[in-house]
């Protein structure tokens, strides 16, 4: 047998030309995307910005494998998406735990899948338990969580799985200021430990600058590419908020992300 060399992948999600049409049963039809085309390196953090209603959460799902590519393409290591799968880690922004599972249960949930030994699923578990900040609401049920701690332990349960890839719809928005911060840090610590390839969509531009390499703005429905901000700060400084260049880069975004919203209204 010839023995094959993989190339190198130089980009670990390819979305070419992507545009998606829901056709609901009763209502209008409504495009929500229009020919899109982004290309993510493996490890690149990638934030997405863009006006209420532009597709974000669309892109995200499309991706994710939970609607079907109609127009485009979108190509996960080189391959068609097929469906949903174990590499691409998802926390959708109504994206509920499992009522009838505790939050232990729920974070074990997707480790259940993986070959893993079951002191490893509890050990793990545990770990982003405490990481997210749950620590003695193991056996909770979601009813008995706020909105902010059920983000974050959905948030736990994607991560615990360590997913090549990160597909975040408005992770922390649901989250006060104070929990939001220091999440951001963890995700940021997380993502240089563990580099994963991150495609985290946002509101917040401060957010954005903060955690992402590159930051992509959406246009007003029908959602297309409208421009890509390359952010070259130093992330681990954690006076980055204070600095010049941080406050550039937000005005920058800002105003490509307003004209959009005002277009959007
Ligand atoms: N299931 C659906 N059926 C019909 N139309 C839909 C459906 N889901 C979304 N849409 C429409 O598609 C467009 C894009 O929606 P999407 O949720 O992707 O936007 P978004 O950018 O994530 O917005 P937000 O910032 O408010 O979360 C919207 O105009 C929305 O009304
Ligand atoms: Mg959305």
């Amino acid at each position: 047998m010839v023995e094959s060399k993989e190339p190198p992948v130089k980009h670990q999600i390819v979305v070419e030309a992507l545009s998606h049409t829901y056709r609901p049963a009763r209502g209008r039809e409504v495009l929500a995307l229009e020919e899109v085309s982004l290309a993510i390196a493996p490890r690149e953090f990638v934030a997405l910005l863009g006006p209420s209603g532009c597709g974000k959460s669309t892109l995200l799902y499309l991706i994710g494998g939970f609607l079907p590519v109609e127009r485009g393409a979108i190509r996960i290591e080189g391959a068609p998406v097929a469906g949903p799968g174990p590499d691409r880690g998802i926390v959708f922004q109504h994206f509920a735990l499992f009522p009838w599972r505790t939050v232990r249960a729920n974070v074990r949930y997707g480790l259940e899948k993986l070959a893993l030994a079951r002191e490893e699923q509890e050990r793990r578990a545990q770990a982003f338990i405490e990481l997210v900040g749950l620590t003695g609401f193991e056996e909770s049920y979601p009813s008995q969580l706020s909105g902010g701690m059920k983000q974050r332990a959905a948030l736990a349960r994607t991560l615990a799985v360590d997913p090549k890839m990160l597909l975040m719809d408005e992770p922390f928005g649901a989250l006060d200021a104070q929990t939001r911060s220091l999440m951001q840090a963890e995700l940021y610590a997380i993502w240089q430990r563990t580099p994963k390839t991150v495609l985290f969509v946002t509101h917040d531009v401060q957010e954005a600058v903060r955690l992402a390499q590159r930051v992509v703005v959406m246009s007003a429905r029908p959602g297309k590419i409208k421009a890509t901000v390359d952010i070259a700060l130093d992330r681990a400084d954690p006076h980055i908020y204070r600095s010049p260049a941080f406050a550039e880069k937000v005005d920058e975004i800002w105003n490509l992300v307003r004209d959009e919203a005002i277009k959007a209204q």
